[in-house]
């Protein structure tokens, strides 16, 4: 039976989980790859630091050089950061040894460059637990490449993110409350900017988008917002249009590049990815021939990201490795239809209350005649404001911007996900709230 010697870097939540797994499905893993796996070292911070994992005190190590001294097959980054995360995973390439990473940060940066590292080397790379935790989308994708052609990818990515809006919702509690509780329960870091502001989602579609349109062809568009300006009310009147929001991450086939973007965007409730709640994580991938799939899961967590981690070393054990699409994005024949784009937009606007009914009356007039083709619209009152959501298709954004400001009106834009509103871009039949 071949040993495969293991270095981890980095022993925090992902690190245990992954000796954990190894530790308690040590004999399953030997039967079913024929391997035997024995962690060599893992480098830490602070070796005098209490463990969740029962390791011997001479496995762990500060010194990234008692790491090469000791040989490894396979280095497994699980200590996340660009640097000196970066250079560590470089000479650990340079040295021969396969890479496992869950860190998505370094991956969304430098993809590209470990791939063309790791091809020279002839080495594994493999990254699964960096997007969407214990899912197997990033394996998915990989297999997917050989004939199909991905047309676009969409993500609820961010779990932190998903709780918060779920819970905005069914408790119809504001984002600031939210969020506390969440940091109470241990869904959202101290520091929450990564995951509210959209970064981390960003980074797992980038990763996404380099797997399944190439590492050489670069993002035509990209751009990324995040749940801090979603409002309850927001979320309470979209919901009566019949449209759930998420932070959805969206890679899509945009004739000869593609375009990345995250933020806050509505889903009809008849849409798979609504039924997607609290820290769930789903990807929702359109390939050209096989037609859409939906993947779902946890996306964080020791062991759910540590089982990600282990499958991944498996790979490497049976010598697979993920691979770049190939092909250089471009026009190409499509077996499956694309689905009609919407063009649709919704928009929400806030109106203080010491601004007069006809301020909304005239909103309201603007919307149904000249803002755009009219899909749905509706309104809310509290004791502070009003509010009108509207989804839109063919409406001029900076058109709709210098309207709101002409009545003191308060303006968010969302994106809509919905192909049935193409179909329905032609007659207005919609009755205004007055
Ligand atoms: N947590 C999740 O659910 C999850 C899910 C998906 C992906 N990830 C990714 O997995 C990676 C690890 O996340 P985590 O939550 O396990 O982090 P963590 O709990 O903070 O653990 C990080 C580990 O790395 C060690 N470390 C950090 N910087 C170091 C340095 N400069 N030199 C030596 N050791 C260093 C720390 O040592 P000490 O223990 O001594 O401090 C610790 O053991 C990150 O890339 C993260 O984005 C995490």
């Amino acid at each position: 039976m071949k040993k495969w010697k293991i270095a981890l870097l980095g022993l925090g939540t992902v690190g245990s989980g992954v000796v954990t797994i190894l530790q308690t499905h040590g004999e399953r893993i030997r039967k079913q790859s024929g391997a035997e796996l024995e962690v060599v070292g893992a480098l830490v911070r602070n070796p005098a630091k209490p463990r969740k994992v029962q390791i011997g005190r001479d496995v762990l190590t500060t010194d990234i050089q008692t790491i090469w001294e000791r040989e490894p097959d396979i280095v497994i980054d699980v200590m996340g950061g660009l640097d000196p995360t970066l250079g560590y995973i470089e000479e650990a390439i340079s040295r021969k040894c396969h890479v496992v990473s869950a860190n998505k940060e370094m991956l969304a940066a430098y993809g590209p460059h470990l791939h063309r590292l790791a091809d020279e080397q002839n080495v594994s790379l493999l990254y699964e637990a960096s997007v969407g935790g214990g899912i197997p989308i990033l394996n998915a994708l990989s297999q997917l490449l050989h004939a199909n052609r991905i047309t676009h990818v969409y993500g609820i990515l961010n779990g932190t993110t998903n709780y918060i809006l779920t819970k905005m919702e069914e408790e119809n509690l504001a984002y600031e409350e939210v969020l506390a509780r969440a940091q109470e329960l241990g869904f959202a870091e101290a520091d929450p900017t990564a995951d509210v502001e959209g970064y981390d989602a960003f980074n797992k579609i980038r990763i996404i988008g380099h797997l399944c349109f190439g590492g050489k062809t670069q993002p035509l568009a990209s751009e990324r917002e995040g749940i801090i300006s979603v409002t309850s009310e927001e979320i309470e009147l979209y919901g009566k249009l019949g449209y759930r929001v998420k932070l959805l991450a969206v890679a899509e086939r945009q004739g000869n590049s593609y375009s990345l973007r995250v933020g806050p965007t509505l889903v009809p409730h008849s849409h798979q990815l609504a039924g997607v709640k609290d820290e769930y994580n789903a990807v929702f991938v359109t390939g050209d021939i096989v037609g859409d799939l939906l993947f779902t899961g946890k996306g964080a967590g020791a062991l759910p990201t540590g089982s990600a981690v282990v499958e991944d070393v498996l790979q490497v054990v049976s010598g697979r490795t993920f691979a770049l699409e190939q092909e250089e994005v471009g026009t190409q024949t499509v077996v499956h239809e694309e689905a009609e784009a919407s063009g649709a937009i919704a928009a929400f606007f806030t109106l203080p209350r010491r601004e007069t009914d006809s301020a909304k009356i005239r909103l309201l007039s603007f919307l149904s005649s000249e803002a755009g083709f009219l899909h749905a619209v509706d309104t809310l009152e509290t004791g502070d404001a009003s509010y009108i959501a509207a989804i839109l298709s063919g409406a001029d954004v900076q058109v709709l911007q210098a309207f709101a400001k002409h009545v003191n009106a308060v303006l968010h834009l969302r994106a809509v996900l919905d192909d049935r509103l193409a179909h329905a871009f032609r007659e207005a039949d919609v009755t205004l709230p007055i």
